[in-house]
């Protein structure tokens, strides 16, 4: 079996940070979304994963390479798409690279708590059966159906219908960006024509295959998954993963610190007369002095904190947050310098690029 990941597109909903990185290596937990996508196909077995990439393809080359660094015999292949033409139109320009063989399809901006190998086991298992499946699709039942492509199911279970964003949902059974496909899916994304927005859209093929006859499986997600192109929900990702943090103190801690409950402190970062609650990562060659970090933060490498108090927050590397007395529920993209001045006159002296959001208590 192979993976295809879809690491192209636009980050719109997370602008500014995508306007310099792509959504899918926005870091969680101090590893960046999609590198979580890769461990689990790897957990699965899989080891021949094609990766779809856009305009961010030269910083997707760069953060995977050649795939080595995910495992023995791990190899990741590119496949460069123009524009966002859809995710249909991502299995169609990767048909060389796919073959005949079945394969998984991930969105590089989905994460699950759960892994992949109980999906992926359960569609090699139905593939051995009398009635072999075509497709095997995710399912989560999501208060928000308007967001994703939705499945209408009949009584037995079976999928019958999908539709991609619906204004009036028919149900609420999400696609889940996880999908499991045998070759008949490369006849499928050459039949169907782009949706009204302009994209050729995979609930589209997937529709098609039903309408041919061809077995859909479902299976119904238990664990979390988020779909983490906007603030909130990579907040939300980031506080799940640090509640499964171990403790690991890699760099140095003084006797005037105090470290509670769960914390990753890297090697080289040092903890200087300050206080971390957990769960929280900080990243390598950081330095925290005179400082309070808070539950479900994760500050990156080289960064630097100073007489602050920072919770439930995403610091990205090399960012420097000074005499702040409270931040909270902020995303800091990299390379970034939040600080507080007593020059006078007192005023807020602002250099913001575009799309960037501030809430002044
Ligand atoms: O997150 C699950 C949802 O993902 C599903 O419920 C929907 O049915 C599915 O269409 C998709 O909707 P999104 O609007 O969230 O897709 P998005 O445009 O964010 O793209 C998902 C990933 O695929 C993202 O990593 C970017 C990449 N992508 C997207 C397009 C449209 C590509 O690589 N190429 C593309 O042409």
């Amino acid at each position: 079996m192979k993976a295809l990941i879809l690491a192209g597109g636009s980050g719109t909903r997370l602008r500014p940070i995508t306007h310099t990185r792509a959504k899918q290596l926005v870091p969680v937990a101090n590893t960046p979304i999609l590198f979580r996508g890769i461990q689990a196909m790897v957990e699965a077995g899989i080891t021949d994963i094609g990766v779809v990439v856009g305009d961010t393809a030269a910083e997707m080359r760069a953060a995977i390479g050649d795939g080595s660094q995910f495992g023995p015999g791990v190899t990741a292949t590119y496949i460069e798409q123009e524009a966002p033409l859809g995710l249909a139109h991502g299995v169609l320009i990767a048909r060389e690279f796919l073959g005949d063989d079945d394969f998984v399809m991930y969105l590089g901006d989905n994460m699950l708590e759960q892994g992949l190998v109980g999906f992926v086991d359960a569609f090699e298992g139905a593939r051995s059966s009398a009635n072999p499946p075509s497709a095997q699709i995710l399912l989560k039942q999501v208060s928000d159906p308007q967001r994703f492509g939705i499945a209408v199911l009949d009584d037995e279970g079976h999928v019958t219908t999908l539709v991609e964003k619906p204004e009036v949902p028919p149900s609420n059974y999400a696609l889940v960006g996880v999908y499991l496909f045998d070759a008949s899916i490369h006849e499928a994304v050459a039949s169907i024509e782009p949706s009204d927005r302009g994209e050729l859209e995979i609930t589209d093929a997937i529709q098609w295959l039903i309408d041919h006859d061809l077995r859909v499986r479902t299976e119904i997600l238990t664990g979390w998954w988020i779909d983490t192109g906007k603030l909130t929900p990579l907040l939300e990702a980031n506080r799940l993963i640090l509640e499964t943090i171990e403790s690991r103190i890699d760099g140095s801690v003084d006797a005037a610190s105090f470290l509670d409950g769960r914390v990753i402190v890297e090697t080289g970062a040092e903890i200087v007369n300050s206080t971390i609650r957990g769960p929280v990562a900080i990243g390598a060659r950081t330095r925290i002095v005179d400082s309070f970090i808070g539950p479900f933060s994760a500050i990156g490498a080289d960064c630097e904190v100073v007489h602050s108090e920072i919770e439930h927050s995403v610091v990205m590397d090399s960012s420097k947050v000074i005499e702040i007395p409270r931040l909270e529920d902020s995303l800091i993209g990299s390379d970034a310098v939040v600080s507080r001045s007593k020059r006078k006159p007192r005023a807020l002296r602002l250099m913001v690029g575009d799309h960037c959001r501030i809430d002044i208590e």
